[in-house]
């Protein structure tokens, strides 16, 4: 199978790379990228000497994009994906997670492939009890959840008007190696490491459901392989945490890790404005993927955790070019002249 996985320099679309090479031999993996900030080809170097893999750098929203190129399947993970961004400015939200979508929807149908379109439980926006269903209403509180929520309708529409063989996942927080330290999880391990205030929003109380990033990538395989066109499959793994309890728990093994003082640690805590439009909880019911498709998860919050930790603790040279803006000059010392453009 020859596959384009798009935003594949990306936190989960990197992981996914990964993850495809390794559990499928024969497989080829075609990475496009427009390499915005998010975009980090460092999130690959261990893989991108493979003959089963190859970079083009290219825009979403670039109609000739994939011109000339062979493939069967489009897994569709490019996105501005940060909240607090499309809170200050939405374009490029629109412009990316929109127009680009629609572009490759258009590609999908012209060439035949099939498309997997990764979505996000922001969707579906907010919910004080219960869980979201994939039956749940579309209710997008910030531009980012309504850009991808119109891109999901976006999906729906070819699939109905234009038979084309897509299927849509809609995953919860996800967290692990290569996360860019914009998130939560990285943010606060780097800032407690370089002891900077630990910014929470809020209270602090709201309700995020954490997966590990594998387990994402392995459901996002399994609807590759087996999801029904037409299809939505909520991805989570029932790991609902309070924001201030992740922090704590990350402060806490950090002191243990790093044989640091825990009440200097826990000081750097800063509780902040809270963000406009704040989803208090997201809590994701992945019965149906389980089901349909026998999808589970294979690690648990305490094991992910720590292993994210370690990673973070390892990776300090992957940080620290991303902090000082080194890895932006990656694409052009290492790839510009042997790439595709
Ligand atoms: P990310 O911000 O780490 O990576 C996004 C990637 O897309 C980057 O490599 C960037 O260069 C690329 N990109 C952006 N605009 C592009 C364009 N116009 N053309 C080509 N490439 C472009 O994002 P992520 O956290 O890895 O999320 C990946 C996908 O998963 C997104 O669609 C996001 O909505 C979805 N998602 C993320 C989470 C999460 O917790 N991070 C959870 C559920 C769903
Ligand atoms: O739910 C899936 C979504 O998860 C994805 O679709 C998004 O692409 C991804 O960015 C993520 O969105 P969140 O807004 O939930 O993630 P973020 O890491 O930005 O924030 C997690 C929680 O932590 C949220 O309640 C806001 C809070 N927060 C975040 C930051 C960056 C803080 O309290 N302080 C911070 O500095």
């Amino acid at each position: 199978m020859r596959i384009v996985v798009t935003g594949g320099a990306g936190f989960i679309g990197s992981n996914f790379i990964r993850h495809i090479l390794s559990a499928y031999p024969d497989y080829h993996v075609m990475n496009l990228d427009k390499l915005t900030y998010a975009g980090n080809l460092e999130n690959l170097t261990d893989i991108e000497q493979s003959d089963r893999y190859s970079f083009l750098k290219g825009d979403i929203c670039d109609s000739a994009l994939l011109d000339g190129v062979e493939y069967d399947a489009i897994v569709h993970f490019a996105a501005e994906s940060h909240v607090d961004r499309s809170i200050l400015d939405a374009s490029p939200f629109l412009q990316t997670n929109i127009m680009g979508t629609y572009n490759l929807l258009e590609i999908t149908r012209k060439k035949g492939c099939s498309f997997v379109h990764v979505s996000t439980d922001e969707v579906y926006g907010s919910t004080d009890d219960g869980y979201f269903s994939e039956q749940s209403p579309l209710m997008p509180n910030s531009p980012y959840a309504a850009s991808k929520a119109s891109s999901d309708m976006l999906v729906r529409s070819y699939v109905e008007t234009h038979g084309i063989h897509a299927a849509i996942t809609r995953c919860s927080n996800n967290y692990g190696p290569y996360q860019f330290p914009e998130k939560l999880i990285p943010l606060v391990m780097l800032n407690a490491l370089e002891r900077k205030p630990i910014p929470v929003y809020g209270d602090g109380m709201n309700v995020r459901d954490w997966i590990y990033v594998e387990d994402h990538c392995s459901a996002v395989d399994a609807v590759l392989h087996k999801g029904k066109a037409g299809d939505v499959y909520n991805i989570g793994v029932r790991n609902e945490r309070p924001n201030i309890e992740i922090i704590r728990i990350i402060l806490s093994t950090l002191a243990e890790k790093t044989s640091s003082d825990r009440k200097e640690l826990f000081s750097l805590i800063s509780y902040v404005k809270d963000r406009e439009g704040h989803d208090r909880r997201y809590a994701i019911d992945p019965s149906k993927i389980e089901k349909d498709l026998g999808w589970r998860p294979e690690i648990d919050f305490e094991d992910g955790i720590a292993r994210t930790i370690q990673w973070y603790l390892e990776s300090r040279h992957w940080w620290e070019r991303i902090i000082s803006g080194d890895y932006l000059k990656y694409y052009d010392v290492q790839y510009g002249s042997r790439v595709k453009q």
